[in-house]
């Protein structure tokens, strides 16, 4: 029995209706709609998509196969022939149904710098922008299909440029502003990009990062050829900032003529009008690059239709959204969270989104929440790191202010702990708001375990039940064979929905051994879940190399090889273990080259070696200089045990007779700092 069967167990009434309702309200709603989406999606995502403006409705709804066996292999289509625009979707239809919205705001920019001027931008000013931007990229040679590398830090010309991308039907990439040149570079050349999107500097807790510095050095290396365009917004730019805290750095801006324009400038030279590209609804909309079991990072690629079906609906539904009231993600849009449900969620249901610059802690630990009260935010979505990193200060931070405005609270990015849950629930949410722990990846597109408001009992630390359309199905690692509920294992899901990836970035074949050839015929997450006999989901972390710290997704693999390019290391063997504050630490083991001598400084340089390399939000927690690793007689790393002892759970090594040197693990766990 799987989870849907749980669900589908108890009578339910079909779903006639001619539209989908505006909200759910009660579980039996929940259960019909839930029936009809897993027993005939065509009828349930033609509901959904009627949700959206189209210039030509699609006949074809779902054509899906995850089965890699079959003479097809994977393939995922959704509403293949309807053709629409994303960017049209999202503002101009507003405005065309009802022209009074164009005075609704549309943004609110919460600067980092408590003395810059507050923004409200309404969804007429919003669309002009937008409009006028994406003749600048016109004019500067970028067409359908072409692909833009966005490196920005949270600022609303940030959301300007990912909208001008899908108006014109150009695929935008957007890289983190926190990764390093070279992971910008990496990620510049995998998707050859022509032009780069960026600003001089980035804002975050009063501290000025040259955005526009770090793309200067990515494009001095050999593999960013095929940038020609630079376009460049100017940070302060329309903000009436009492003190510039960039102005040094302004002043030795590099500039490359031909290469480097300012945005603003190119502006003077276009007009606001700039008709939306019909876009086909398999057209891709955006590459984003994330964290594998390998070193190099996938670029999975979304496209239009069915993304934005999706991400609209669960928005709509998750949030119980209505417009007029006042959202906020605390995501940057450097992640899908920000891509998902701080703009194209949000905008596609004509709400009010919070653009937020800063960071939870500056200037002080009240900074949500003052958020909140000046904003008066009725929906607040963050990660659980942020919770409880907040928790840990005094509860007097949270209670001085006053949240009454807020109704809902989500979170997502890692399992949130029942402490934490109960912290944000209780404390920030005074016991009156409901909580929706949002389980979702990269790789889904939006929404798939979560909690629809007040329809259902919250267990703090589930993420209860799967969202419409979604099949839920263990697996057990060894055996390889499905497990039915009430039980622990690996979570995969059964059948396509609308939002999912539809491969990696010209790379279709590690798309398919990534995700669908560990179970044929299944999507498999790499997460292990728990489903309780209620049918709750409760996510127990990732099952592969990939850490999730901080609600960032890492490859272990990335930083091995991040470390082994630092002229002391020989090997390195990175691994996660658990901490209470970040979800998961970072621990790496390093064998040095012969005469090299173990250090505190050499540990330091490891670590500043890893963050110029990756980026600056990856922090290696512990050094291990460890001149033996355990190996297999072919010579091949045992993680696992690695994984066991920095747990620590050195009683479970299992099996250690297959290794080299079985001794080494002995040497190991005595040199561990958490062992002991
Ligand atoms: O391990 C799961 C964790 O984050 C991973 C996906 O990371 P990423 O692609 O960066 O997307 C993050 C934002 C959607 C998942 O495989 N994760 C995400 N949400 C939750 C979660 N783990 C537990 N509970 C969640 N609500």
């Amino acid at each position: 029995m799987s989870s849907s069967t749980v669900i589908n167990n108890s009578s339910t009434t079909a779903w006639d209706q001619s539209s989908l309702p505006e909200k759910i309200q009660t579980f039996d709603e929940y259960k019909s709609l839930y029936a009809l989406s897993t027993e005939n999606p065509d009828r349930f995502w033609t509901l959904a998509a009627q949700r959206l403006d189209w210039y030509q409705f699609p006949t074809k709804i779902k054509n899906t196969e995850f089965d890699y066996r079959t003479e097809r292999g994977v393939e995922i289509k959704w509403f293949e022939d309807g053709v629409l625009n994303v960017c049209y979707n999202c503002l101009d239809r507003h405005i065309a149904k009802d022209p009074s919205v164009g005075e609704q705001v549309a943004i609110i920019f919460e600067t980092d710098k408590l003395t810059e001027k507050r923004h409200h931008i309404t969804y007429a000013e919003l669309l002009r922008d937008v409009k006028r931007f994406a003749n600048v990229l016109k004019n500067h040679g970028v067409k359908k299909g072409d692909r833009v590398t966005i490196y920005m830090p949270m600022i609303v010309d940030t959301c300007v440029a990912l909208l001008a991308c899908a108006r014109i039907g150009a695929i935008h990439s957007v890289v983190f502003g926190g990764f390093s040149s070279h992971s910008v570079a990496e990620r510049i050349s995998d998707c050859e990009s022509t032009i780069v999107i960026t600003s001089d500097f980035g804002v975050r807790g009063g501290k000025c990062t040259p955005l526009k510095g770090k793309i200067d050095v990515a494009l001095t290396m050999e593999q960013c050829k095929s940038v020609k365009t630079v376009l460049v917004f100017q940070r302060n730019h329309g903000l009436s900032a009492t003190e510039d805290d960039c102005a040094e750095q302004r002043s030795s801006l590099l500039w490359v003529d031909g290469r480097d324009y300012w945005v603003h400038d190119e502006l003077e030279k276009v007009d606001d009008k700039c008709d939306p590209e019909p876009m086909n609804a398999e057209d891709p909309l955006f590459i984003l690059y994330t964290s594998g079991s390998t070193g190099k990072p996938k670029g999975i690629l979304h496209t239009t239709g069915g993304y934005l079906t999706y991400v609209s609906l669960t928005f709509k539904y998750v949030f119980a959204y209505t417009p007029g009231e006042v959202y906020m993600c605390t995501a940057d849009v450097g992640w899908i969270t920000g891509h998902s449900y701080v703009i194209y969620g949000p905008l596609s249901n004509r709400a009010t989104t919070v653009v937020f610059e800063g960071i939870p802690t500056y200037p002080d630990v009240s900074r949500f929440w003052n958020i909140v009260d000046k904003h008066q935010i009725n929906i607040f979505y963050t990660a659980p790191t942020a919770i409880r990193s907040l928790m840990a200060h005094d509860d007097s931070f949270v209670t001085r202010t006053s949240r009454k405005s807020l109704r809902i609270l989500g979170t997502v990015g890692e399992p949130i702990n029942p402490e934490a849950w109960k912290w944000y629930h209780t404390i920030v949410g005074d016991s009156r708001c409901t909580i929706v722990d949002t389980w979702w990846q990269t790789e889904t597109g939006g929404f798939m375990i979560t909690p629809i408001p007040n329809v259902w009992e919250l267990e703090g630390g589930s993420a209860t039940l799967p969202f419409f359309g979604i099949q839920t199905q263990l697996f057990n690692k060894e055996t390889r064979q499905p497990l039915q509920p009430p039980n622990t294992g690996e979570l995969c899901i059964r059948d396509s929905w609308p939002g999912q990836a539809r491969s990696l970035y010209r790379n279709h074949e590690r798309f398919v051994d990534v995700y669908f050839r560990p179970y044929p015929g299944y999507y498999f997450s790499g997460d292990g879940c728990e489903i309780k006999a209620n049918g709750y989901h409760w996510i127990t972390g990732r099952v592969d190399d990939v850490l999730v710290i901080s609600g960032h997704n890492i490859g272990t693999a990335e930083v091995e090889s991040a470390l082994v390019q630092h002229a002391g290391v020989s090997e390195a063997a990175v691994v996660g273990y658990p901490d209470p504050k970040k979800n998961q630490g970072m621990y790496c083991f390093v064998t040095l080259k012969d005469g090299v001598e173990e250090s505190d400084a050499l540990q330091k340089d490891l670590i500043k070696t890893v963050r110029e390399i990756i980026g600056a939000h990856v922090f290696p927690d512990i050094i291990h200089f460890a001149p033996n690793l355990p190996k297999t007689r072919s010579g091949k790393i045992m993680r696992r045990i690695l994984r066991k002892i920095v747990e620590p759970d050195v009683h479970n090594l299992g099996d250690i007779s297959t290794l080299n040197d079985p001794s080494v693990v002995d040497e190991l766990i005595k040199k561990c700092p958490r062992s002991h």
